[in-house]
């Protein structure tokens, strides 16, 4: 799949512009704040309808305009596909494939792949478990509708669930009926985050001992709140008895305590916790490789290379690690931005188109 190019408008500080790229490499380079990351969101938002970098979906609006829209061309099993994405700033979004408009937002998300990989990635092995959990559920979305919903459904009444925690009056008949779904969904989040998780420790494996020449093993670890239990059934039952356990707490302190959105994962560099132990180094190699297996796992889920979007980030690994990433992407369209871009690595790609961007416009 590639993306063989985006028209946009009013998004951020582009008011009107029309790219066309490259099937393989595409390097955008251009001063500071001219909108080179700007134009990576944009192409996430054309797969993901939203942004990597906001949780506030309407900054992505040009100041001052009412709405916005992007509209791009991917390329996918040698047809082309037009997928436009409309958004006002009420916050509602309208997506067409083919002219055809989308009822549901979600078929878009699992039909066309995007993988970001920013400096704030690689920050992804230390920080806070949230950030590896958004990690979690937004690759489980791309590939997996079911995900997508089980989740919806999930944080809504979580949202609920929390809410009338904070009531004065608690009707305790009806946590129970708030529970039962919530043990619902969550062992449905809990089975499939298991299940990628161990897909992506695989795979994961063999590229960090490439990384490493083999000296390091890593293992990806799932460390779910709600023990993981090995059926559906049983997991359901389970999440239900932790809920109804730590009810009391949870009334008195007017939050859901337990539950599939306070778990976290972790990666272990020959046994040991790279979040609690691993050096900088190490880190990096653990995001690295991380990155690198979500692409083939994706490859291996849907049959077709996600596109790669990388921001910033080629000038944050040593020349060992450039040099990997770039003999294992070889089936992938790639992004690049960089302020400017080392003679090194345009000898890594001598086959790509260069795009300078100036002031939210292609300089010609
Ligand atoms: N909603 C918006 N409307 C108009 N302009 C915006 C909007 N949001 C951000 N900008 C502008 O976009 C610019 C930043 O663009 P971007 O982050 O893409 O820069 P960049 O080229 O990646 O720079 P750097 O090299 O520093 O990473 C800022 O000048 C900012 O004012
Ligand atoms: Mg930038």
């Amino acid at each position: 799949m590639f993306l063989k190019k985006i028209e946009l408008e009013n998004f951020r500080n582009y008011s009107s512009c029309e790219i066309d790229f490259h099937e393989k490499i595409n390097i955008i380079t251009g001063e500071n704040a001219q909108g080179k990351t700007n134009l990576l969101e944009s192409i996430y938002f054309s797969s993901f309808i939203r942004s990597f970098r906001t949780s506030s979906d309407k900054e992505m609006i040009s100041f001052g305009k009412d709405h916005l829209r992007v509209c791009s061309s991917y390329s996918k099993n040698g047809e082309t596909d037009l997928v436009e994405v409309a958004m006002d700033r009420s916050g509602r979004k309208i997506a067409k494939i083919n002219g055809a408009r989308q009822e549901r937002l979600r078929d878009v998300v699992s039909d066309y792949y995007v993988v970001v990989f920013s400096p704030e990635d690689m920050k992804i092995v230390k920080e806070e478990p949230e950030r590896r959990r958004n990690f979690l559920d937004r690759e489980i979305c791309q590939m997996s509708l079911s995900y997508f919903e089980s989740l919806a459904v999930y944080k809504k009444l979580l949202l609920q669930r929390n809410s009338y925690l904070k009531d004065e009056k608690i009707d305790e008949a009806l946590l129970d009926i708030w529970d039962e779904s919530l043990a619902k969904e969550g062992a449905k989040i809990i089975e499939k985050r298991k299940i990628f998780i161990d897909k992506l420790s695989l795979i994961s494996e063999n590229i960090h001992r490439g990384i490493t020449d083999g000296s390091e093993v890593p293992e990806i670890k799932y460390c779910p709140n709600v023990e993981w239990k090995e059926s559906r059934e049983e997991q359901e039952e389970y999440f239900r008895e932790i809920l109804m356990g730590s009810r009391q707490k949870d009334m008195m302190q007017g939050n859901t305590s337990r539950g599939p959105h306070k778990d976290d994962l972790d990666i272990m560099i020959d046994g040991v916790s790279t979040r609690k132990f691993g050096s900088q180094g190490q880190q990096r190699t653990a995001a690295l490789s991380l990155k690198l297996a979500e692409i083939e796992l994706i490859k291996e889920e849907k049959g077709e290379y996600p596109i790669l979007l990388l921001d910033d980030v080629l000038s944050e690994l040593d020349e060992k690690r450039q040099r990997y990433l770039v003999d294992h992407l070889e089936n992938t369209q790639l992004f690049i931005t960089a302020a400017e871009l080392p003679s090194e690595i345009i000898r890594y790609f001598p086959k790509n188109k260069k795009i300078v961007i100036e002031k939210g416009t292609v300089k010609q």
